[in-house]
């Protein structure tokens, strides 16, 4: 019997593969199920950001645990060498409100760049709040970044500043690191309702150049660069609640941007989550592209899950399966579904 069978080129599944009933899955993700630590503890890295180091990754993110201290804000840090098996390393970030921002203040979806010249690790995050100049029922009028920086990965991230990326507002950030090492900052923006592309500085610690603006009121802003196409994934502006995420393509990050389309059937409204990042992971036979997404759960925030799936993708289209387990060969690069 042939346990393995390719899903059909057409669907752009070249890389997944399903796996035998009963089969040895020993590193199996489980999209919106909790997703244990090497302590046992549900991962805290909600609207998170990974980036690689040697053969290790590390994936850092909001951590809402239900006994943190409420008048902090915390960013926790975890590795792993599979993207399956996560173990806890530092609460990277345990901050009292750095700027007198008031009680209300919010930091959220946090980045971590490496940057090269100066062996600085850099944070990103969003940082937010409402304006003394603005009504107080608006918790979200500062739109700033603030950045934080440490001379390890994993240690305790050290507060520098907040500001408004090219002078401009900014809510929902994310990050790319392109193929040839340049980092860039993705950010939303009102007004003018869409989200920017920017190049940071040499020193990663200022959003330096707009490399593009792409005119469509979406955050969770994600992109990859998968066989010469860039593709950008965002949701709609609807709150914790989830919506029908969409993507577009361009031949470069400068665009031309196509029109944005869904990556999942609509109705499932991204099967409940929101996007948060892609991340490329290339192995001698495949290279699975796979969507980091957050299902949130506003009232229980500790709880929100995480809904990772690899992406159908390639000339131009992708899609978003349906979540079911899947385990991912580091070597080969291939995804596996688990029946
Ligand atoms: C979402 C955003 C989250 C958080 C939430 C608050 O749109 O992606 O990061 O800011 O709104 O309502």
């Amino acid at each position: 019997m042939n346990l393995l069978r390719f899903f059909p080129p057409a669907l752009m599944l070249g890389s997944i593969l399903l796996a035998a009933p009963g089969g040895a899955a020993p590193q199996t993700i489980k999209p919106g199920e909790t997703w244990p630590d090497d302590r046992g503890r549900h991962v805290q890295a909600h609207g998170g950001g990974i980036i690689k180091l040697g053969d290790t990754y590390f994936w850092f993110g909001e951590d809402r645990s239900e006994d943190n201290d409420p008048g902090k804000r915390y960013v926790a840090c975890y590795s792993s060498k599979d993207l399956a098996h996560w173990t806890f390393r530092n609460q990277v970030i345990k901050l009292s409100d750095p700027e007198n921002f008031g009680p209300k203040w919010v930091l959220e979806r946090p980045k971590v760049f490496y940057n090269e010249k100066t062996k600085k690790f850099v944070m990103y995050m969003h940082i937010d709040g409402p304006s003394p100049t603005s009504d107080p029922r608006n918790g979200y009028a500062l739109a700033r970044v603030g950045i934080a920086t440490c001379d390890t990965v994993d240690g305790d991230y050290q507060y520098l500043k907040s500001f408004r990326p090219l002078g401009l507002e900014s809510r929902d950030i994310g990050q790319f690191i392109d193929d040839d090492g340049s980092a860039y900052l993705v950010f939303e923006s009102r007004p003018k309702r869409g989200f920017y592309i920017a190049r940071l500085s040499d020193d990663y610690l200022d959003v330096e150049k707009e490399v593009c603006f792409i005119r469509s009121p979406l955050e969770g802003g994600a992109i990859v660069h998968y066989d010469g196409l860039y593709y950008a994934i965002g949701s709609r502006l609807t709150g914790w609640a989830p919506n029908a995420n969409k993507y577009a393509t361009a031949p470069s990050l400068s665009g031309p941007w196509t029109e944005f389309q869904d990556i999942a059937p609509p109705e499932t409204k991204t099967y409940g989550s929101q996007s948060t990042m892609m991340i490329k992971v290339a192995g001698a036979k495949a290279t699975t592209v796979i969507f980091m997404a957050d299902i949130w759960k506003p009232k229980t925030q500790w709880d929100s899950r995480y809904l990772w799936m690899p992406l159908e993708i390639g000339g131009g289209k992708l899609w978003l399966p349906e979540p079911r387990p899947w385990t991912l060969d580091m070597e080969t690069g291939e995804a596996r579904i688990v029946e």
